[in-house]
């Protein structure tokens, strides 16, 4: 299956070297255009993928077409390729451009869904979050499944959730990445070598949130689980209670989804 990217920037890159990665898809399976040649040139050569000059390029190439430009130059890229999508799949990436916004711009027929990545599917633990509203059909939505949980975790969502939804995913490594750097900072302090620190919180971000989604657990249980009566653990719970540590997390939500 052809994979190809309108727009090959952080999150195409993402989405590609996660494939590649998990060998989902073989490097000549992926092509992409992008505005500026000789970066596509260079981000095409690492990857070993095909750069292609232009929008319909990637469209004559590919099964599945991936929009991934930034959300306001949808329309530009998409309009004049949009007779050639007749049969193909359209997965857009971008971040608001939404089921109806696509009706509005593709020929009625033209298969399509909007979704919302996170960076972390360059490694095969990202996040797609998927407008349950979709034109896929039944076939075209098992293919994009398919594909797409190689990257990670695909999850349908109804489309007024699909803001809140892209935020918590795709905002929140930016969160969890300050935390890391935060708790390292702390254990650098107190003697732990600086590359140590960051495999080690890094580490333990990843294994709280696997045993979480692996055991289905309440944080607040698992929290306790490591909170002994009169312990350690649960001194650094209470000062980070005292410092609003939850409050300030929602507070930072809420100044996302307030914008
Ligand atoms: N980054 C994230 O964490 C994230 C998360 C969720 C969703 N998204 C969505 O992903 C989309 C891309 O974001 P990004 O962070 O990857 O942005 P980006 O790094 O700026 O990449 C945008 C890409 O679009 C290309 N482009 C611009 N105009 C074009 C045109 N007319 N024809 C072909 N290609 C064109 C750019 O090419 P040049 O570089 O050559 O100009 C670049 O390759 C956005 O819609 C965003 O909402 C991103």
């Amino acid at each position: 299956m052809n994979v190809g990217f309108i727009g090959f920037g952080n999150m195409a890159q993402a989405m590609a070297d996660g494939w590649l990665r998990c060998e989902a898809l073989r490097a000549e399976e992926i092509g992409a255009c992008a505005r500026d040649p000789q970066k596509l040139e260079r981000n095409a050569r690492v990857r070993g993928i095909r750069p292609l000059t232009d929008a319909e390029a990637v469209v004559r190439f590919a099964d599945v077409v991936v929009v991934a430009v930034k959300p306001r130059q949808v329309e530009e890229v998409v309009g004049p390729v949009a007779e050639l999508l007749r049969d193909k799949i359209v997965v857009s990436v971008a971040a608001g451009v939404l089921f109806d916004d696509y009706e509005r711009m593709l020929p009625s027929g033209v298969r399509h869904l909007s979704t919302v990545p996170n960076t972390p599917v360059a490694v095969g633990e990202g996040i797609v979050v998927c407008e349950r509203r979709h034109s896929l059909g039944e076939e075209g939505w098992r293919t994009v499944e398919t594909l797409f949980s190689h990257l990670g975790l695909v999850i349908a969502v109804d489309t007024p959730l699909l803001g809140i939804a892209g935020t918590v995913c795709g905002c929140g490594p930016a969160f969890v990445a300050l935390f890391i750097e935060a708790l390292a900072d702390a254990a650098v302090k107190h003697g732990l070598p600086r590359a140590d620190a960051y495999r080690m919180c890094s580490q333990m971000v990843v294994g709280t949130g696997k045993l979480q989604l692996h055991t289905g657990q309440h944080p607040g249980a698992m929290k306790d689980a490591v909170s002994s009566p009169g312990g350690t653990t649960v001194r650094g719970v209470a000062e980070l209670e005292r410092k609003r540590f939850r409050g300030a997390v929602i507070d930072a939500v809420d100044a996302i989804e307030n914008k």
